[in-house]
């Protein structure tokens, strides 16, 4: 194999959550143009048209809508594209929520609902498709943490998003361990702030918020989902092939500084 087939991912089927949003759907284009067959998945139904204008372009792309907090409804999304597809060759495990609220202020149903979506929906997720996988002993599985969960970001207030995306950094660990000897490899990523719709959620539109986090941010800028889209193919290639277990940051620096 080349040293550049290595990044490729021809004929593999990749299955990414979060697909109607902007670091999934930009994932979605980088890993078709790299040869993947992808399903575009999402609760949001638009994702159908990520998936029909990658098809327009000759790229091979499929889409279903379910919602990662519910278990049933992932396993039945699993079961329906195994049907289309025969198998799942990688899962990039994005989806997820955010919000503002100070610690003391959570509601029960703050608390519960941005778990079920960001640590448990990610659980029930790499479950449901990682089966398959171990069964073949071969595949890999990235999920999106955060820099919120290696650090105490500031000037936003989530705690329950911050320990969420930390428990999805320490999940990608402690299975990319348990898994290493059968050839799936789990690894996270940790984009700082990209510019995507969530970031107009928790203050990007807020001009003083804005310059705090460009003070704090080494390269003086957004990440950009292109960014993060080609950190997610390289880490679904063989070209990661050693590496598992781990966290990786694209955050420009800032989980440094
Ligand atoms: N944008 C950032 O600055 C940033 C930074 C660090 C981490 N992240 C993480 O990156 C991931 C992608 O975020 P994004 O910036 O593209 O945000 P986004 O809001 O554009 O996309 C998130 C997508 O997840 C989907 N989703 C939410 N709940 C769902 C559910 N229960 N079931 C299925 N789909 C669901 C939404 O419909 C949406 O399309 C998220 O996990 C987010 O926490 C984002």
């Amino acid at each position: 194999m080349s040293a550049t087939d290595r990044f490729r991912l021809d004929g593999r089927s990749i299955v990414v959550t979060g697909a109607a949003g902007g670091i999934g759907r930009t994932t979605c284009r980088h890993l078709a143009t790299l040869g993947a067959r992808v399903v575009a998945a999402d609760r949001d139904e638009s994702v159908r048209g990520v998936a029909d204008a990658l098809s327009a372009e000759g790229l091979s792309a499929d889409w279903i809508a379910f919602d990662v907090a519910d278990p049933a409804s992932v396993n039945a999304a699993r079961d329906e594209i195994l049907s289309r597809h025969g198998a799942v060759d990688g899962l990039f495990a994005n989806a997820g929520m955010a919000y503002e609220r100070p610690g003391a202020e959570h509601t029960d149903d703050d608390w519960r609902r941005v778990m079920g979506v960001n640590l448990d929906g990610v659980f029930w997720t790499i479950r449901a498709f990682a089966a398959g996988m171990l069964e073949r002993g071969r595949g890999a599985v990235v999920a999106t943490s955060s820099i919120a969960g290696v650090k105490a970001v500031r000037p936003e207030l989530h705690v329950g998003y911050d320990v969420s995306k930390a428990g999805v950094a320490h999940m990608a660990r402690v299975l990319g361990v348990e898994w290493a000897r059968r050839g799936v490899r789990v690894n996270a990523i940790g984009p700082g702030y990209t510019d995507t719709v969530m970031l107009a959620e928790v203050g990007i539109s807020q001009p003083d918020v804005m310059a705090r986090w460009m003070d704090d941010q080494p390269i003086g800028r957004l990440v950009s989902p292109d960014e993060i889209a080609a950190t997610v193919g390289f880490l679904l290639s063989d070209a990661s092939s050693g590496i598992t277990a781990q966290l990786l940051m694209v955050d420009g620096g800032y989980s440094a500084a």
